[in-house]
């Protein structure tokens, strides 16, 4: 029998009410440049719009990944061998995590991590009537915060942290070493961190994965605009901004803006924000790592890459880091 542990909307922390959405819109919008934070992107409709981003031709990503684990669960499971406790930062309904738990050998527990209820429940529900024997214990929380680990069924040889679909190029460098950091205090001495990252290549390339000719990126990308409106009911008129996605090779990333078209001002509760022509709003970093920069980014959350597995092209890869044997703190 598979053992589920409940979650409660009541542990949701990272989803603020109204008012707090409020506040975060109108700090970002008098800051200069604008930001909004990512995560804002992820109501409802952006977290649908997620997944067709992810069936674009031009998003290589998804398909990347989902290759390497198809071809590669075998020795991913050998490699981070028996009686894994497994927590996955993220929802975990995805097809990755499903071919990595069937090849996984003698599992203790799965433990995804998930900031919305929903998704969290309805991954869940898939996940025990798929894997009746595996014990379920979803953990309603911001993975990006300290995370209490609910008691493992029985004693794991070793906790692995899970962390696919290059979510971690969402971080820039500090952020990123800081949650590696993290993953390292959760997973304990003798665990493991696997990690999906996208790697460097021809910009033009990277470019036209976050500039998808469907234009669905750009609707996810106004989204944002929209989710406010319809949450803290501000009135950004959706036509008079643009989604700006460019690849940015000094940082070596796609940096996202929300661009306004004209001059113009924007009811932010009983603030206004005010837009030149052409001032954008920074929404989101989507970092590309050498293998080089990724190993040197381990290493500072005192962590060192054991296992990469790469295509022939280098398009994306998976691995697998522990700790390093010399402590950087
Ligand atoms: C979730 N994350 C890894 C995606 C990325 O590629 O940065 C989010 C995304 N934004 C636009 N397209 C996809």
């Amino acid at each position: 029998m598979s053992s589920v542990q409940a979650c409660s909307a009541s542990d949701d922390e990272r989803r603020p009410p109204a008012h707090d959405l409020l506040e975060v819109a109108q700090r970002g919008l008098a800051r200069e440049p604008k930001r909004l934070p990512s995560w804002l992107f992820y109501d409802q409709r952006g977290s649908a719009l997620f997944e067709q981003i992810c069936e674009q031709p031009e998003y290589y990503l998804t398909r990347c990944e989902l290759s390497l684990m198809e071809q590669h669960a075998g020795s991913i499971a050998d490699t981070l061998g028996s009686d894994v406790r497994l927590v996955e930062y993220g929802s975990g309904s995805g097809v990755k995590t499903r071919i990595l738990l069937r090849h996984l050998h003698q599992p203790v527990s799965y433990v995804p991590v998930e900031i919305s209820p929903e998704p969290l429940h309805r991954s869940v529900q898939r996940l025990a009537h798929e894997f009746p024997g595996l014990p379920l214990q979803p953990l309603c929380a911001d993975f990006s915060k300290p995370l209490r680990l609910p008691i493992p069924p029985r004693a794991p040889r070793h906790t692995v942290v899970y962390f696919p679909g290059s979510t971690i190029g969402n971080f820039e460098a500090h952020d990123a070493a800081a949650l590696l950091r993290k993953m390292r205090n959760e997973m304990g001495d003798v665990g493991g961190i696997l990690i999906g990252v996208d790697l460097k290549k021809d910009p033009a390339r990277i470019e036209a994965a976050y500039n998808d000719a469907a234009g669905v990126t750009a609707e996810f990308t106004l989204n944002m605009l929209a989710r406010l409106n319809r949450e803290i009911g501000s009135d950004f008129e959706l036509t008079a901004f643009a989604h700006r996605a460019r690849y940015n090779p000094m940082a070596g990333r796609i940096e996202t803006h929300i661009v306004s078209r004209c001059e113009q001002q924007v009811k932010i509760g009983r603030n206004k924000a005010l837009f030149r022509t052409d001032e954008a709003i920074q929404v989101e970093y989507s970092c590309k790592y050498s293998l080089a920069d990724f190993a040197a980014l381990a290493e500072k959350a005192g962590l060192a890459v054991l296992r990469v597995w790469t295509d022939p092209q280098q398009m994306f890869s998976v691995q697998y880091l522990a700790r390093a044997s010399v402590d950087p703190h």
